[in-house]
């Protein structure tokens, strides 16, 4: 978004308001707002175009705005909503028994698809920088794999291949596949899109803020905070985090030769 590789969805208008997803009191609430007052401690995602959550305050429509459970910091309740929402719907369809992988399963969306496939009663896979250290196993990710896998070593056992960094090229995401099952790659390119509209598994996704989802998702996932900066320092953060994932003047790296260099990192 930063970079405007985003525009078709974010708007073409720049400098643009940043973050999303917040979490803090209700100062106001609209004429016609029913299910929430002044004085709530609440949690949601800004619309999408607008952002605006790096301010102090920020407006959000009725819907996209929840109670925030009272065991959770506004610090912890601000790391739910994006990466919750869009886990929860691209796990909606899984029924137990099924089987899931998910590409990245230790970043957010990774961490809490995982977890919501799980409370499904799905088994769950999933590649990862590092597969030799049990954080994803711990919840209950099995196999774990590493970025560059081989796509023949898992043939046909997936019901839903989730890639969250959206690196995985398709034809490796529908060797995993079985057969009727589906493809949801989150990072909607629009190549993608087209595939996306064409008959066959694969999906493009975007999250949506739904009500009933982000009460869920509060209820339900917690996710762990690697580090908690002051609203002036959020610009800088975001740049140390894409100077982590990114290389001085390239692109994300993917160990997939046949794939275009795509990216691999994203901060709501
Ligand atoms: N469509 C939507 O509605 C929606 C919603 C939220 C997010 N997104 C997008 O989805 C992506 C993921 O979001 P996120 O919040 O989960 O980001 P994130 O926390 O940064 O997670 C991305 C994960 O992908 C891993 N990864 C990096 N390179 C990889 C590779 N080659 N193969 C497999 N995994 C790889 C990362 O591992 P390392 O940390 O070890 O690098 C990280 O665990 C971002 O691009 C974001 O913009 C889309």
């Amino acid at each position: 978004m930063r970079n405007g590789e985003m525009k078709l969805m974010t708007g073409r208008s720049f400098p643009r308001a940043m973050g999303h997803d917040f979490a803090g009191v209700a100062e106001a609430v609209g004429a016609g707002v029913t299910r929430l007052k002044a004085g709530d401690a609440v949690l949601g995602p800004a619309r999408f175009r607008q952002a605006g959550a790096f301010g102090e305050m920020v407006t959000a429509p009725e819907k996209a705005v929840v109670l925030k459970p009272v065991d959770l910091s506004c610090e912890q309740a601000a790391a739910l909503p994006t990466v919750g929402v869009t886990a929860y719907q691209a796990a909606a369809e899984i029924r137990p028994g099924q089987a899931v992988f998910v590409n990245g399963c230790l970043g957010g969306v990774g961490r809490a698809a995982a977890q919501f496939a799980r409370a499904r009663g799905a088994s769950v896979a999933g590649s990862c920088r590092n597969p030799a250290t049990d954080e994803a196993r711990e919840f209950g990710v099995e196999p774990v794999v590493g970025f560059g896998f081989d796509p023949a070593a898992l043939a046909e056992r997936f019901d839903l291949v989730l890639d969250t960094p959206g690196m995985l090229p398709f034809a490796a995401a529908r060797t995993l596949l079985k057969p009727g099952g589906t493809i949801v790659d989150i990072v909607p390119t629009p190549a993608k899109m087209i595939r996306s509209a064409l008959p066959g598994p694969f999906r493009a996704m975007m999250g949506r803020p739904v009500t009933g989802d982000l009460e869920e998702v509060a209820r339900t996932l917690r996710l762990p905070i690697a580090r908690t900066v002051p609203l002036a320092e959020a610009i800088p953060a975001l740049t140390a985090l894409e100077c982590e994932q990114r290389p001085k003047g390239g692109n994300w790296s993917s160990p997939w030769p046949e794939a275009k260099p795509g990216r691999a990192k994203g901060v709501s």
